[in-house]
């Protein structure tokens, strides 16, 4: 069984997604990380996120920088971003992406194209999303414990600004797939946005 989550940042795609992998018993895989070690490689590569070559280079990143904390920023996600609309990296990052989803079992895959590209033929696909104010304040929550001069109004600017690039690029642009179910987290807590998605996969492929 393939489940497809995608979504804009900080939407609660990942803490939704790792719910859904626990409770099926399916592995899953953050696909975001991947274009942020893009980005961050990008960089320490002296390479420029919006140089279609550079980033490009970047593709073969050490794994061990998957666990590097710093791909968790946000300077690296707004770098993922930017490399994220070059068709060549995006190219260079699918077949990872197909053979993880296509593995014996199945998996959990969140990110922006899933259920559009990756595996258009998934079982369950959800689409979640929130208000930008939403989620700018969850971010702005998190950001607080570590910053407290962290503002409200650049998260916000930042997040727009990350939606439209990644909502407005020609190559596999975030969109909601025709036949995904709309999650909107704007007023659930966690619990509940995890319980709906787990009715929503249940209802559409009917396992438990
Ligand atoms: O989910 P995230 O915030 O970690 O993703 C970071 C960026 O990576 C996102 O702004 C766009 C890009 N991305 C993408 O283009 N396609 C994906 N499947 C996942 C992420």
């Amino acid at each position: 069984m393939i489940i497809a989550v995608d979504g804009p940042a900080a939407s609660g795609k990942g803490t939704i997604s790792r719910a859904l992998a626990q409770h099926f018993g399916l592995p899953w895989l953050d696909t975001g990380l991947l274009y942020r070690a893009v980005g961050v490689a990008t960089v320490r590569g002296g390479g420029d996120p919006d140089d279609e070559a550079a980033a490009l280079a970047a593709c073969d990143f050490d794994e061990a920088l998957l666990d590097d904390a710093e791909l968790r920023s946000e300077q690296a996600g707004e770098w993922a971003s930017r490399v994220s609309v070059h068709p060549a990296v995006r190219e260079a990052l699918v077949v990872r992406q197909q053979r993880f989803a296509n593995q014996p079992g199945g998996a959990v895959l969140d990110g922006r194209d899933i259920g559009t590209v990756i595996a258009p033929d998934a079982d369950a696909k959800l689409f979640v999303t929130a208000s930008a104010e939403s989620r700018a304040a969850r971010r702005h929550a998190d950001e607080v414990a570590l910053d407290p001069d962290a503002d409200y109004a650049e998260i916000l600017a930042d997040i727009e600004e990350r939606d439209r690039r990644d909502a407005s690029r020609s190559a596999a642009p975030m969109r909601q797939a025709d036949d995904a179910d709309l999650l909107d987290t704007t007023d659930l807590t966690i619990s509940a946005a995890v319980q709906r998605a787990i009715a929503l996969v249940e209802a559409r492929t009917g396992r438990r």
